[in-house]
């Protein structure tokens, strides 16, 4: 559903946080915190405070998923199928949240890439999160 402008910027901004996942990561689940206190439910048993190992240890691991995903857009769901068990299974994270990270993540790029986060690139990443989101969601039942 990414138009080819959507594509690359996309990949290329992928290219730029790669070096950066945990930091990028951790600031994204601060923002989700501090905005939306009921998320921390999930994370009971990690340490929340400002640069914990916690944070910027689960922060790499989400921001190098999506990374992993936008290499294989032909194939989200096969890239994600181990992700979309453990979400879906074990976490059961309630779907709406995934909305809520969208938001987090979109602007911590918003803040660090400026005026290179353009409305394509937003456009780009918000389809982009929510196709990921659909896939790791899609086994609930
Ligand atoms: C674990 C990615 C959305 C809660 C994980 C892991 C990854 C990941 C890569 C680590 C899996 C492993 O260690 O094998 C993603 C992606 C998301 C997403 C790409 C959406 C774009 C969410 C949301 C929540 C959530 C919305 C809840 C608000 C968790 C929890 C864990 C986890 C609680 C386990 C943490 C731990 O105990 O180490 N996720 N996730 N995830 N995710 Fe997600």
């Amino acid at each position: 559903c990414l138009i080819d402008a959507e594509k690359s910027t996309l990949v290329s901004l992928c290219g730029k946080v790669a070096g950066h996942a945990d930091v990028t990561g951790a600031e994204a689940l601060e923002r989700l915190f501090l905005s939306f206190p009921q998320t921390k439910t999930y994370f009971s048993h990690f340490n929340l405070s400002h640069g914990s190992p916690d944070l910027l240890r689960h922060g790499g691991k989400v921001v190098n998923a999506l990374i992993n995903a936008a290499g294989h857009l032909d194939d989200l769901s096969g890239a994600l199928s181990a992700l979309s068990d453990l979400h879906a299974f074990q976490l059961r994270v309630d779907p709406g949240n995934f909305r809520l990270l969208s938001h987090s993540i979109q602007v911590t790029l918003a803040a660090h890439f400026g005026s290179e986060f353009t409305p394509v690139a937003q456009s780009a990443w918000d389809k982009f999160i929510a196709a990921v989101s659909e896939i790791l969601v899609s086994k609930y039942r």
